[in-house]
């Protein structure tokens, strides 16, 4: 039984390493070392931060083993320097990062070897690995919009998404009544979905599919980015201040930047690429709103034959290909319809993978939150300007997304793979 455990354990590390190695081992040293943009990391910053969280938390903490490097755990604290600031630090060049992740690869498999799984909270069910999977995964995506970021000829391995279906349109009714948010039973999950509470969700409207390309494109020639009556105050004012005029990427005559390649953007797919602000303008244009988080989850997780929510919209076994565009087998959104496999039993579709869709919720904490295992994680972040986005994205991996999984940035971000669905009341 705990054989089985660190098995899984092992391959998922060693996938994620994976996936690391190819995002870092696609671009040249220099190119490693460069500031791509302000908003994000220099690539071996990720690489060698992925290898000190995984150093304090399972070869320091879990292991109780002796540091390996002690001297840098400060230039790979995200709290102690800004993105902007990074590539100003001391920090390990391209082939000492790779070595060091590497120690401390070869320590922590040896820690998961030895250590006993039953006797702390930390380890309970393997937690502490899982943890430090996902953050490798998490920061995987991070570094795969630092690519998207990067000028210079494509790099990365591109694969074309399944076909979409003109079948999958209008909305659902998701109907009023209770239903249980979060989860205090997912081995993996992380603080902030933590615990599973009951909410009463009254009935409303949801967006089967998330907003195309061709949707926005229709805001857009409707002079939605120059019409005030749409935007919020705060948006408009950032609409202003930003210059927006259309999703991040895009590149004018009907094309987009994706990883080094201009292409025809395909009016099919969930747009990707902006932010909060516009997707609430776009929303209010349509007549429509954004959903809550819990809305949102609801009709990701509610079956309405059983009561009971479930850990993904098709069930709880976890996503395969048919399911869901995740783990970077794509490098975009997948058109509308591809995935009827994955759809929810109230026929919502495509609400894991594909973009992270933005919700009208702050991030906070569910009632009987407690941090776990450290407040930097989450609770720190409770309240500030933040809105949650949900299900992930072709950038995130299987791993480091579920049902009740929350991702939070700032309204103004739009570097992320982010999109959106709409949603309205019953009238
Ligand atoms: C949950 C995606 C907002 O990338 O800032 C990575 C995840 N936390 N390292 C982030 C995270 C610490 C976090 N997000
Ligand atoms: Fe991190």
């Amino acid at each position: 039984m705990t054989r089985d455990l660190r098995l899984t354990i092992a391959a998922e590390l060693t996938r994620a390493r994976e996936r690391t190695a190819l995002l870092t081992g696609a671009v040249d040293s220099d190119d490693l070392v460069r500031q791509h943009s302000p908003l994000m990391s220099p690539l071996v910053w990720d690489l060698a931060h992925v290898g000190n969280q995984e150093e304090l938390w399972l070869v320091r903490d879990v292991g109780g083993r002796e540091p390996v490097r002690e001297d840098i755990d400060h230039l790979y604290d995200a709290f102690q320097h800004a993105r902007r600031d990074r590539p100003a630090l001391p920090l390990l060049d391209p082939g000492e990062a790779r070595r060091y992740v590497a120690q401390v690869r070869e320590k922590a498999l040896d820690v998961l070897d030895r250590v006993r799984l039953d006797d702390r909270p930390l380890v309970d069910q393997g937690f502490a690995f899982g943890m430090i999977v996902q953050h490798e995964q998490q920061h995987d995506e991070t570094m795969l919009a630092t690519h998207q970021l990067r000028a210079g000829d494509p790099v990365l391995p591109f694969a074309p998404t399944p076909p979409g279906s003109h079948r999958v349109r209008g909305e659902a009714m998701i109907p009023g009544g209770p239903f249980t948010m979060g989860t205090s039973t997912e081995p993996w999950a992380l603080d902030n979905e933590r615990p599973a509470h009951t909410i009463d969700v009254p009935a409303f409207l949801i967006d089967v599919a998330p907003v195309t390309n061709r949707d926005f494109s229709a805001f857009i020639d409707a002079s939605g980015y120059e019409r005030p009556e749409f935007w919020s105050e705060r948006g408009w004012a950032h609409r202003l201040s930003a210059g927006l005029t259309a999703p991040m990427h895009w590149v004018g005559e009907g094309h987009c930047r994706q990883f080094g390649r201009i292409v025809p953007i395909n009016p099919d797919e969930p747009v990707v690429h902006v932010g909060y602000f516009e997707a609430e303008a776009y929303a209010a244009w349509a007549g429509k709103r954004l959903p809550t988080e819990a809305e949102w989850e609801k009709a990701a997780r509610f079956d309405p034959a059983t009561e009971r929510s479930r850990r993904f919209p098709w069930g709880d076994e976890p996503p395969g290909p048919q399911h869901a565009n995740l783990g970077q087998r794509h490098l975009s959104p997948a058109p509308v319809g591809a995935y009827p496999a994955g759809a929810s039993p109230l026929g919502v579709h495509q609400l894991i993978g594909d973009v992270w869709e933005w919700t009208s919720s702050g991030f906070s904490g569910y009632p009987g939150f407690s941090s776990f295992p450290y407040r930097e994680y989450s609770e720190v972040f409770f309240g500030g300007d933040y809105r949650v986005l949900r299900g992930g994205s072709f950038g995130t991996d299987a791993a480091a997304v579920r049902g009740t999984f929350r991702n939070w940035d700032h309204p103004i971000r739009r570097q992320i793979f982010s999109g959106f669905r709409c949603a309205r009341d019953l009238t």
